[in-house]
């Protein structure tokens, strides 16, 4: 850890302050802020343990962003669900603040620039009054070079912006945001963002694997409600409507 508790100063008056905690190498930033109070934030040059979701690796080489930013959720944990959500759209919103603007959302929070993933977000819940926020972003490293599966399937920042932003300035931009999505939630306004974050993934052509269902149910994602629900127009014709918690797998249909 190279330095601890590092203040950021606040990009606007309705930005809370973050604390920061530098680190040169973690095993992994979420295990790291798990204990911390709301409003800190962990970042890591690397990660030697990265995960992802469904407990799958993320590799975490040098020149990425590693970051867990711990956000405080009073009142009930269901209050909540849509926070994964809202993170997505967060994340797309910072990197519009930043200038790029062909990132889309793939269910529920994958940030992607067509077929290529630019960042991947892992949500946990370690105590009933915060959830922890972990984001992966590509930077200026390349993970293929780590994990040759990953060929053709990332993207990286400084492929996208010319010059590419610095770290600092991409995180104290993701974290204002993630600020406003926490306010957003808490403030019950989710309605707010749902417009512009049906537009991450509205028309995405998807197969999705339920708990309860032998059959993958086949067709498009057209939005998501204000509780985190799938709307799925089938190819059947049908419009089903999706607990994410019934949801096992959606991956991609091109
Ligand atoms: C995914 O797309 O599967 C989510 C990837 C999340 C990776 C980030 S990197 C910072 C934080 N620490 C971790 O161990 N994981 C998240």
């Amino acid at each position: 850890m190279v330095a601890p508790h590092v203040t950021a100063s606040p990009l606007s008056p309705a930005t809370p302050e973050w604390t920061l905690h530098l680190h040169t190498k973690a095993v992994s930033t979420n295990d790291l802020a798990a204990p911390l109070p709301g409003w800190h934030a962990v970042v890591a040059d690397r990660q030697t343990g990265g995960r992802g979701r469904h407990r799958r690796a993320w590799v975490s080489d040098e020149g990425g962003l590693w970051l867990s930013a711990v956000l405080p959720t009073p009142g009930p944990v269901a209050d909540w669900a849509i926070l994964p959500l809202a993170a997505g759209w967060a994340v797309r919103a910072a990197l519009a603040d930043l200038g790029v603007f062909n990132i889309r959302l793939r269910w529920p929070n994958d940030v992607m620039v067509g077929r290529a993933k630019l960042a991947g977000i892992l949500v946990e819940r370690f105590r009933p009054d915060t959830a922890v926020v972990g984001l992966g972003l590509n930077l200026v490293n390349r993970p293929e070079l780590h994990d040759d599966t990953l060929a053709g399937q990332t993207t990286r920042l400084a492929d996208l912006l010319s010059p590419a932003p610095t770290r600092a300035v991409v995180l104290d931009t993701i974290l204002a945001r993630l600020a406003h999505a926490q306010h957003l939630v808490a403030d019950r306004s989710v309605a707010d963002l749902l417009p512009t974050l049906n537009t991450a993934w509205t028309g995405a052509r998807v197969s999705i694997d339920l708990d309860n269902r032998a059959t993958p149910l086949v067709g498009r994602l057209t939005a998501v409600d204000a509780q985190g629900r799938l709307q799925l127009d089938a190819d059947d014709g049908a419009r089903h409507v999706l607990s994410p918690l019934q949801v096992a797998r959606l991956r991609e249909a091109f």
